[in-house]
């Protein structure tokens, strides 16, 4: 059987679409495979607190289409001191979890490689966020999902931006990176989008929301990332107002809308497969990784690099943008 008899698995972070599939995944496989599961409750804070408990393959009946996490999520203070990994370490051993699978995003992962520098217990992580800022995985789990609420939010938006012949400055989230502004952008046509990847000469706000408007538009549409540099959507709608004069401008803040909702179809079918491969990873003895989607096939990536080394936007994908805006 191994080493691996009891597995903890635990979402952390900004919840995100498609996290329930995955634990249920998670569960699935480790029953499949004769070991015994421990739900973590609330991320790390669960660890520290010993919130634990008995997962069996009727726990995650029911929850493969459900948005959110049934074992809840925080970011947790505690786990980034000694004092509180090591409070973790002992509560871990003490339930006799031989294996960790973290579900989460960057912050999630530098907290699980730290624990496997100090201790022997190994983690294997599962990239979840709507951001889809990860290193060494072309997918996050919640991504896909999210970005196809806010393409439908933005369609709505649409409809009366061009009744009114409006602009509209729309925010949407992705935390310091533009991806889901980029694609969301690309998908409801919009007339700029404005993220932080974009920098230095290429970057000229008027220039670029003038680039949608080389002729009279009903309507147009400017998304913005709320990481980027330009202070987000009102900063910049109020920063550009006197060069566009002759629009009647609004702003529009997604919000946490974008985090919720039923999860699509490839976040259930991609959090199901980073499941399973989590499991099998520490079947076989991997640690401090993170497993991923490259070009379609699952990938086992270092947390070190998964949190070091930085995912850039596809730059094609911008010049694309550009021109089909004209
Ligand atoms: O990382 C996911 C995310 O939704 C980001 O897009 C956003 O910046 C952040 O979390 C919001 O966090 P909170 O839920 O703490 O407001």
């Amino acid at each position: 059987m191994g080493k691996i008899r009891k597995i903890g698995v635990l979402t952390s972070g900004g919840d995100s679409p498609g996290m329930n599939a995955a634990i249920r995944a998670v569960v699935r496989t480790a029953i499949y495979e004769g070991r015994e599961v421990m739900g973590i409750m609330c991320g790390y804070q669960g660890m520290i607190d010993a919130d634990f408990k008995p997962l069996y393959a009727n726990s995650v009946s029911d929850i493969i289409q459900r948005g959110g996490t049934i074992l809840k999520t925080a970011r947790c203070e505690e786990f980034r001191s000694p004092e509180g990994r090591a409070k973790a370490y002992g509560n871990l051993k003490g339930a006799g979890i031989d294996g960790v699978v973290v579900i989460g995003g960057d912050g999630s992962f530098t907290g699980a490689r730290l624990f496997n520098e100090e201790y022997d217990i190994p983690f294997v992580g599962i990239p979840g966020t709507i951001d889809n800022d990860i290193f060494g995985t072309d997918y996050t789990i919640g991504y896909d999902t999210a970005l196809n609420t806010v393409v439908e939010a933005v369609d709505k938006i649409r409809d009366t931006a061009s009744a009114h012949n409006r602009m509209f400055f729309v925010e949407v989230m992705g935390a310091e990176a533009g991806f889901i502004a980029l694609y969301s952008g690309i998908a409801s046509g919009a007339e700029a989008i404005i993220i932080p990847e974009i920098k230095g000469e290429e970057r000229n706000l008027k220039a670029m929301i003038a680039g949608g408007n080389t002729r009279k538009k009903s309507s147009n549409i400017i998304i913005v990332a709320e990481g980027d540099e330009g202070g987000g959507a009102f900063a910049i709608a109020e920063s550009v107002k006197e060069d566009f004069k002759e629009y009647d401008i609004r702003v529009s803040v997604l919000g946490h809308l974008q985090r919720g909702g039923s999860p699509s179809a490839i976040d259930r079918v991609n959090a199901s497969r980073l499941g399973h491969a989590a499991v099998e990873a520490l079947i076989d003895d991997q640690k401090s990784v993170m497993v991923g989607i490259s070009n379609g096939e699952i990938t086992l990536v270092p947390f070190r690099r998964a949190v070091k080394l930085h995912k850039d936007v596809n730059r094609n994908l911008i010049e694309l943008a550009k021109i089909l805006s004209v």
